[in-house]
């Protein structure tokens, strides 16, 4: 079975499953012991029968999961998935969440997918054969100011104990773009930047499944991934900006500005909470 076939199969399944789980949640946890991150009976569910697939038919390929965590198992190849990605609101009722899979081969992403089960849109990319959404071609804008920018962000479950810059990033970006929105899927967030529906994302405290499918999804589509000082990015560092490519260096920029540091100590040398 084609890897990417399942990919697509899974996602759809899990995002349908969601789509009719909205109003039957029966059990909600806080994990981690943050109040604001929650998980239900339905992210398990959806998880579950994502991974189920990917065991049937790919057996013995590795898999890193949101809600069961790193499975460890040797192999080339290793499958990353959120389950449901825009929890929040999904328990709101608020039809903005999405499932989101890809696959690394020897450590680069080959396959990502990311399904909208609101909107039954489906988000594909594979390495080197461009972005699809419902199988037609997608591409980023080609808007090469910021004023004329459309930006999307999130904001991680821990915001209120941080003090590195995330808000201050915020007022920078509403100041000097078009608009900034907060959708709350960090997934459809990226999708839509290689849509050409918004000109460009950024994001600190990800995790690896938030994004995995949206980078490759972004530079399929023509776009531009980095870090947050502009280097290359790997998934597994917590933080992305993805654009159009044409206004990356504009928003590195207003990134600059403000004040945080992609270096940790760094930033807290510099910006110790006013106490
Ligand atoms: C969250 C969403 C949200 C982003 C958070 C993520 P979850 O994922 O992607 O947009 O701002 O940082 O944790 O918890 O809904 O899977
Ligand atoms: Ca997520
Ligand atoms: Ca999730």
């Amino acid at each position: 079975m084609d890897i990417f076939d399942t990919a697509v199969e899974a996602a759809k399944q899990a995002g349908t499953f969601l789509r009719e789980s909205v109003g039957k949640v029966k059990s909600i946890e806080q994990k981690l012991g943050q109040a604001r991150n929650l998980v239900s009976e339905i992210d398990k569910g959806s998880e579950a029968m994502i991974v189920r697939m990917i065991k049937e038919r790919h057996p013995g390929h590795d898999v890193l999961a949101e809600e069961s965590g790193a499975h460890g198992t040797p192999s080339e190849y290793r499958w990353i998935i959120d389950p449901l990605d825009g929890t929040t609101n999904f328990l709101h009722g608020v039809p903005i969440f999405s499932v989101t899979i890809s696959v690394e081969h020897k450590g680069e992403l080959i396959a990502g997918v990311t399904y909208d089960p609101n909107r039954d849109e489906l988000f594909t990319a594979q390495e080197g054969s461009g972005a699809y959404l419902n199988g037609s071609k997608i591409h980023v804008t080609s808007t090469s100011s910021l004023i004329e920018g459309l930006l999307v962000t999130g904001f991680p479950y821990d915001l209120a104990d941080r003090y590195d810059g995330i808000l201050e990033h915020f007022n920078n970006f509403a100041l000097a773009a078009q608009g900034v929105r907060r959708l709350g899927s960090a997934a459809l967030d990226l999708a839509y930047v290689a849509a050409g529906r918004f000109d460009g994302f950024w994001e600190v405290s990800l995790n690896p499944w938030d994004i995995a499918a949206g980078v490759l999804l972004v530079k399929e589509a023509g776009g531009k991934v980095s870090d947050l000082l502009g280097a290359p990015l790997s998934i597994y560092q917590k933080q992305v900006v993805a654009t159009n490519g044409k206004i990356h260096d504009a928003c590195l920029e207003v990134i600059a500005r403000g004040a945080m540091s992609s270096d940790p100590t760094l930033s807290r040398r510099r910006h110790q909470r006013p106490s």
